[in-house]
């Protein structure tokens, strides 16, 4: 139907005849020349209909936004002071002969270069419209070559695609499962899969060496900027590995994609463990763009005579630290300081002591604090040491039990960061490892991965302190956040039964995965693996700190989808085939 894309024309062309294809972006009227803006994938042309050529003139001036046409004419240089350098076919136009519509178009329920004056919901509900706009267009361009780019650089490393199974058993990721009723097995349900991760790892079992997939997984979570109900892994499995192996395989994909996609160098992936990491950021995903550290002080205010900071310095679940904010003073309103005690109320603290040294050579008469009538001189001067604290300078406080402090903290480390415009350099990846093997949850322990995860001792050592257990699993961190995740795994049916039991799943362990048990006994070949979130990682290459961006057809916070209005009721008859009746 066309001879040219759009936003290919050029002055290389210049006399051609050539016909394009597309949506009218605008339409202007100027007194008797009419100027249509032809919009499709690649770009944007100007195609000016003169009175000259009677009919398609006459068309041109009945076709409003969005009308969907095919036009035929001449390409020509733009007269001289009519060219235009902010578009990149601004140089020429084409000289429209012949029009033909092919598709007219209502008035849309909102114009696309005013789309955020529409609300998202109306963005939503027309989502096919929104995507129409070249911003979202070249996002999920980038997101189709960013997947040919993984699946060029694993099929050269010997992986096989292989798919599996969506209508399954619960996988356990920590998220409530998505169910499927069963008609032919009344009363029974298949669960959607959080991750391939059974099955990639029965996969191993088979001999399969090395596997990927471009899976889509499920999880029924309380969404965030960053999660979606349905969303996409780069999930990987390989035989005969270590984490190294693992870990290699990853930063060399995802340094691959920077590069070509990008045309990002990232610099060094630091390996962090997770317990330094939590020392010094208070998180497992710290953005290392982010100077700010935290100073562990529990030994100096132990004794002082204020319980806020004694208390927890002397409980063994407690944490006192101290947090830097060099140059602040000058930079920090008291009405920001104020607002930073309420900011970090809404991550559990019951409040936020601070010490402003507006002048350190001034000792104590130098500084201002609501805490320093509670600490003697050689406390001052301690914490001011360890934190080498000097004028101008402020030092936050956060004393509570550790996970507090660590989540109040480590935002306030963020916000601080970003109130003072402090991150360092674009991009910081980092690994994270030796987590610990369980967290408590709030009746028994649970996986702080997935149960399947391999301990870094024996069942015996497992089964005699589980709590302080590490397990051989690593996150891939970019900038704060956590793209991906992974592990070496028990190929050893004892251990799996030992964590079963650990976890006091060991019945329900067996009815669940009996299976995967089974064949752990029937010749497991050591192995591990890791899953990328795609999207997250699509996000970072485009730039947009929203996941809803780079998914053609997302779902709201509320996971469900405003265009198709999924989900809905289904008919009294569906139900009774499904042997369901809602309640
Ligand atoms: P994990 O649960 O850490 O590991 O998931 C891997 C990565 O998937 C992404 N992710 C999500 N992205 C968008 N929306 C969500 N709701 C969502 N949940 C997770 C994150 C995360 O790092 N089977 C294991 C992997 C393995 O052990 O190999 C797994 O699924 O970027
Ligand atoms: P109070 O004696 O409770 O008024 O607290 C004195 C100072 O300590 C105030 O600046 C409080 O914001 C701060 N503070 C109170 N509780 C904590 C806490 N758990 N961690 C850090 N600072 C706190």
């Amino acid at each position: 139907m066309r001879t040219h894309y759009c936003g290919e024309l050029a002055s290389g062309d210049i006399d051609q005849e050539v016909e394009v294809t597309g949506w009218v972006h605008r339409r202007r009227d100027h007194g008797g020349v009419i100027f249509l803006d032809i919009r499709d994938r690649t770009g944007i042309v100007q195609v000016v209909f003169d009175p000259d050529t009677e009919d398609s003139f006459a068309t041109a001036d009945r076709v409003r936004n969005e009308f969907v046409l095919r036009a035929r004419g001449r390409v020509r240089a733009r007269p001289e002071g009519t060219i235009n350098p902010a578009m990149a076919t601004g140089e020429i136009e084409v000289l429209g002969k012949t029009l033909t519509i092919l598709n007219a178009a209502a008035t849309p329920p909102f114009q696309l270069d005013e789309y955020s004056e529409a609300g998202e919901d109306v963005r939503l509900k027309y989502r096919f419209l929104d995507l129409r706009r070249p911003e979202m267009q070249a996002r999920l361009q980038l997101r189709a070559r960013a997947v040919s780019a993984v699946r060029r650089f694993l099929e050269d490393e010997g992986y096989w695609d292989i798919e599996t199974p969506t209508l399954t058993k619960t996988t356990p990721e920590g998220a409530r499962d998505y169910l499927v009723p069963s008609r032919t097995h009344p009363g029974q349900f298949f669960a959607l899969p959080q991750s391939p991760q059974i099955f990639k790892q029965l996969l191993m079992m088979s001999g399969m060496d090395k596997y990927y997939q471009v899976a889509r997984c499920y999880r029924d979570e309380d969404l965030r900027a960053d999660r979606q109900p349905e969303f996409t892994q780069i999930d990987i499995e390989a035989s005969f590995v270590d984490e190294q192996d693992v870990m290699d395989l990853g930063e060399r994909m995802i340094r691959g994609i920077f590069r070509d996609l990008i045309d990002v160098e990232l610099g060094d992936f630091p390996v962090l463990t997770h317990a330094e990491s939590m020392r010094r950021f208070g998180t497992d995903a710290p953005d290392l763009r982010n100077p700010l550290e935290f100073v562990d002080v529990d030994d100096i205010v132990a004794d002082v005579d204020f319980k806020v900071f004694s208390g927890p310095a002397k409980d063994p679940a407690g944490r006192v630290v101290a947090l830097k904010a060099p140059g602040s003073v000058d930079q920090l309103s008291r009405r920001q300081l104020d607002e930073l005690v309420g900011f970090v109320g809404r991550y559990g603290a019951k409040g936020l002591a601070y010490i402003k040294i507006n002048d350190r050579a001034a000792g104590r008469d130098g500084m201002q604090s609501p805490v320093l009538k509670f600490l003697a001189d050689a406390e001052v001067e301690a914490i001011l040491e360890r934190t080498a604290a000097s004028t101008g300078d402020i030092v936050f406080f956060g004393a509570d039990k550790a996970n507090v402090v660590n989540d109040s903290m480590g935002a306030l480390r963020d916000e601080l960061a970003r109130l003072l415009d402090a991150l360092e350099g674009d991009w910081a990846p980092c690994w994270i490892v030796e987590f610990p093997m369980f967290e408590q949850g709030r009746e028994a322990l649970v996986p702080e991965h997935h149960p399947f995860t391999q301990p870094s001792c024996t069942p015996e050592e497992l089964r005699a302190d589980p709590r302080g257990a590490s397990a051989r699993a690593y996150d891939f961190v970019l900038n704060g956040t956590e793209v991906g995740g992974g592990s070496i795994r028990i190929h050893d049916p004892v251990m799996q039964e030992t964590v079963f039991d650990v976890l006091n799943i060991g019945q329900e362990g067996q009815v669940k995965f009996g299976f995967l048990v089974d064949a752990l006994k029937l010749g497991c070949p050591p192995h591990g693996g890791i899953a990328i979130g795609f999207d997250r990682l699509v996000m970072f290459l485009t730039g947009t700190d929203a996941i809803r961006d780079v998914i053609a057809f997302p779902k709201t916070q509320s996971a469900s989808c405003l265009m198709t209005n999924a989900p809905s009721a289904v008919d009294e008859h569906q139900l009774r085939e499904l042997h369901i009746r809602t309640r």
